[in-house]
């Protein structure tokens, strides 16, 4: 992939799992990095990794889901250099059927997967509108195409993604910003081996054709692909990792 130097790339949810892995492999390609996380912990430790590469990072521990301190550390991050590639990740589950989960959960579903990535586009997309080049990579879920039991918050908000992206994407093409969505399968990160027990686990592996789940950097090197002049004629697309489960 070519070289990412002189671009900045803001990756949410970057403490751990899928985003963290996403914020190395662009850092590694040379792009400067913006973290944001709610665990200062996890987020310290990928901003060391990050820093040990030579690349700039500017780090914020906040909640993403708290708009007017996201709306400032963005201002703030902005102040150290344009950012051009948003690489929309972080995200959280509330399980339950549509009989059971409240919709003060359904809201908060739908807040983190589609709220904040649709502030986070409004406020990035003008300045890479107007240099004629920009990259936003939105990280949806197999569950989008698929529905799942029981987990219909989730599964309804993974699916907006696409929609949102599909619709930027047809709003920033002529001024060569490209909007992607990708769409992992299951994937092993620190969430979905502390709370995903072997028995929900092993159905999902059994059904995937590749007969394993993938790993974050398997995501991530798709994710730097997007980001890259490489993928220059890729827009609006809706691209699944998922070892063929699902699809
Ligand atoms: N792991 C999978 O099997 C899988 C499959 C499909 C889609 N996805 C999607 O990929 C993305 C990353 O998944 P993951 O497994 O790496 O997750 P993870 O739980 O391991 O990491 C998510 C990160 O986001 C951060 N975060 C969550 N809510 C936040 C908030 N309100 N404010 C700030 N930070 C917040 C967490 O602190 C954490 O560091 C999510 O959007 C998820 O829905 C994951």
């Amino acid at each position: 992939m070519a070289n990412r130097s002189g671009h900045k790339a803001l990756i949410t949810g970057a403490g751990q799992g899928i985003g963290r892995a996403c914020a190395e492999v662009l850092a590694s390609k040379g792009a400067d990095v913006v973290l944001l996380d709610k665990n200062p912990k996890t987020l310290s430790a990928t901003a060391k990794n990050i820093k040990a590469m030579g690349r700039q990072v500017f780090t914020r521990s906040l909640d993403l889901t708290d708009i007017q301190v996201l709306k400032a550390a963005v201002q703030e991050a902005k102040q150290e250099g344009r950012i051009d590639i948003l690489v929309n990740n972080a995200g959280y589950d509330r399980p339950g059927t549509t009989a059971k989960i409240s919709s003060d959960d359904f809201l908060d579903v739908l807040a983190i997967h589609l709220v904040v990535p649709f502030v986070l586009i409004q406020l990035l997309l003008p300045d890479m509108r107007i240099a004629g080049w920009g990259r936003v990579i939105n990280v949806s879920s197999i569950y989008a195409l698929t529905g799942a039991k029981a987990e219909v918050a989730y599964s309804t908000a993974k699916a907006g993604v696409i929609g949102l992206t599909k619709s930027v994407a047809k709003e920033a093409g002529p001024q060569g910003v490209t909007v992607n969505a990708v769409l992992p399968g299951l994937t092993r990160t620190p969430t979905i081996e502390k709370f995903m027990a072997d028995k929900y686990k092993q159905p999902i592996v059994d059904q995937t054709p590749l007969g394993r789940m993938g790993e974050a950097e398997e995501i991530a090197s798709v994710v730097a692909f997007l980001a890259s002049d490489e993928a220059s004629y890729i827009t609006a697309a809706a691209i699944p990792i998922s070892g063929g489960w699902g699809i």
